[in-house]
């Protein structure tokens, strides 16, 4: 089992529609069981807000369904994911902020999976949530690529059993 938790402001925008195409990629290459997926905020702005509403249509339009509820992260999430997934620059350092520098090994950007690295732009702020959504998408399935081809042996077992 990996666990998985995606980061970023508040918690009700990027970080919950990446939790959910995760779960819904996942589900796809039949490895659901294989991972645990979970969201967190580094502020407490929204904390207790479901997915912000633009967010969540923009996800069902893609045919992706789900609610959340946002949490803050806090230092004993970080100690108990395999990897810390963050959305743009200020989310990593609030992150190791966090963490007082600790933990760097398993904590980075989405869209350095990819063959563009880039931040994921906040919707909160540009309005454009196709675009989160096609970044958030994009990372998401290159960091699975990357772990399934670290990892082909052990997925490939956990498919059979
Ligand atoms: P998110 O977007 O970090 O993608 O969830 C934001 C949501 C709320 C706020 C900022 C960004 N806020 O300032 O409340």
């Amino acid at each position: 089992m990996i666990t998985v938790s995606f980061v970023c402001l508040g918690n009700i925008c990027r970080s919950p529609m990446a939790e959910l195409i995760c779960k819904h990629e996942v589900e796809k290459r039949n490895l659901a069981l294989s991972f645990d997926i979970k969201s967190f905020a580094t502020s407490e702005y929204e904390v207790g807000n479901p997915i912000y509403t633009p967010a969540k249509r923009t996800l069902e339009k893609h045919g992706i369904e789900g609610t959340h509820i946002a949490r803050q992260i806090t230092k004993k999430d970080v100690i108990n994911s395999d990897y810390i997934l963050v959305m743009d620059t200020n989310n990593l350092f609030d992150v190791l902020r966090l963490t007082s520098g600790e933990f760097g090994e398993k904590i980075f950007k989405l869209c350095s999976f990819t063959s563009n690295p880039r931040d994921v732009a906040d919707p909160w702020y540009t309005g454009d949530f196709e675009r989160a959504f096609n970044d958030i998408y994009d990372g998401v399935n290159c960091f699975l690529d990357s772990l399934l081809k670290e990892k082909k042996e052990a997925f490939d077992y956990d498919k059979r059993h």
